[in-house]
């Protein structure tokens, strides 16, 4: 991969993989593709090419591609969870009408495609100790159901028109850079900022309620590897599962007292975070990544929650 779009470059994923990719891979172009109203600022304005491409606005895709010759679209344009409960209609438009805008300019103008799939794309039925990789995928959530048709829309244009689509299953993924937003597995970024600043936790996960949870550098670390990976290695393609750890809010509330003493946490209601919670599994088994394109992540909770602390104490101007 030498010039790549990722569209979605200033969201919590994005403001870091555009980064890295700038910073990794010698001679690359890498535009950063934006929505008005979420321009990208700083090291990333100045860092490289930035464009307004809209996933709903097809021909705004295929002027950008071609203009840049790209080679590799990382798609990460998304309404997470909950906000996709309150908004559903947008969220099938935005990755649904907005997958399919970018397959068919993947096709025309032969690019790769990174499209992320989610712990979101299972539900209640679906085993959740251990999830398999090929398992039951019948979510009851519009971010569940659109993350199960970005899977299999991503392999119809593998299988039909050969377009290099790849992608994994990312669990709740914790960053210092940009906060999340609308998601079920924020709380676990969250708490490590209210750590940070002081601040009471209202946590609005139930103790006992498991998810994979994931640091950020491990989930970008997937992202390049997979696009890189041999093909004739791969047996799946959309979408594999990942995981690093896995922990439910007492066992984070724990940790973080380790580094913040002093820290206070309470549980609210928040039935609709819960409820999905609840449908998503307790943790994947991502033996067949490890075995296709050698997926080894390095952080768990501690070292995760060392580096958190380090980065967000530095920002924050914490001793
Ligand atoms: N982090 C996402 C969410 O909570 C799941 O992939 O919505």
């Amino acid at each position: 991969m030498k010039n790549i779009l990722v569209i979605g470059s200033t969201g919590q994923i994005g403001s870091e993989l555009t980064m890295k990719l700038r910073r990794e891979i010698e001679g690359s172009v890498v535009v950063a593709g934006y929505i008005p109203g979420a321009e990208p600022k700083g090291i990333l304005l100045e860092s490289g090419p930035a464009e307004i491409v809209d996933v709903t606005n097809a021909q705004q895709i295929a002027d950008v591609v071609s203009r840049y010759h790209i080679d590799t679209i990382y798609n990460l344009a998304a309404l997470l969870s909950a906000v996709a409960e309150a908004k559903p209609l947008l969220a099938w438009h935005i990755q649904m009408d907005g997958l399919i805008n970018i397959l068919e300019v993947a096709r025309q103008y032969n690019c790769a495609v990174f499209t992320p799939s989610s712990i979101g794309s299972f539900g209640h039925n679906t085993p959740h100790k251990n999830t398999p990789q090929d398992t039951i995928q019948r979510p009851q959530t519009m971010y569940g159901v659109t993350k199960v048709a970005t899977e299999l829309l991503s392999d119809y244009y593998f299988h039909k028109y050969g377009v290099d689509t790849r992608s994994v299953r990312f669990p709740g993924l914790i960053s210092n850079v940009t906060l999340p937003g609308g998601g079920t597995t924020d709380y676990a970024v969250e708490i490590y900022y209210a750590a940070v600043k002081g601040e009471d936790f209202a946590c609005p996960i139930k103790p006992g309620t498991y998810m994979d949870m994931m640091y950020m550098p491990d989930a970008l670390h997937a992202a390049v590897q997979i696009m890189d990976a041999d093909p004739s290695r791969l047996i799946h393609r959309n979408s594999f599962n990942i995981a690093s750890m896995s922990f439910e809010p007492e066992e984070i509330h724990k940790e973080i007292l380790l580094f913040e003493p002093e820290f206070r946490m309470h549980y609210i209601d928040d039935p609709i975070r819960q409820a999905i919670a609840m449908s998503w599994p307790d943790n994947m088994d991502d033996s067949c990544a490890r075995e296709e394109w050698d997926w080894c992540p390095t952080y768990d909770l501690h070292t995760m929650s060392e580096d958190m602390f380090a980065c967000l104490r530095k920002r924050f101007g914490k001793k």
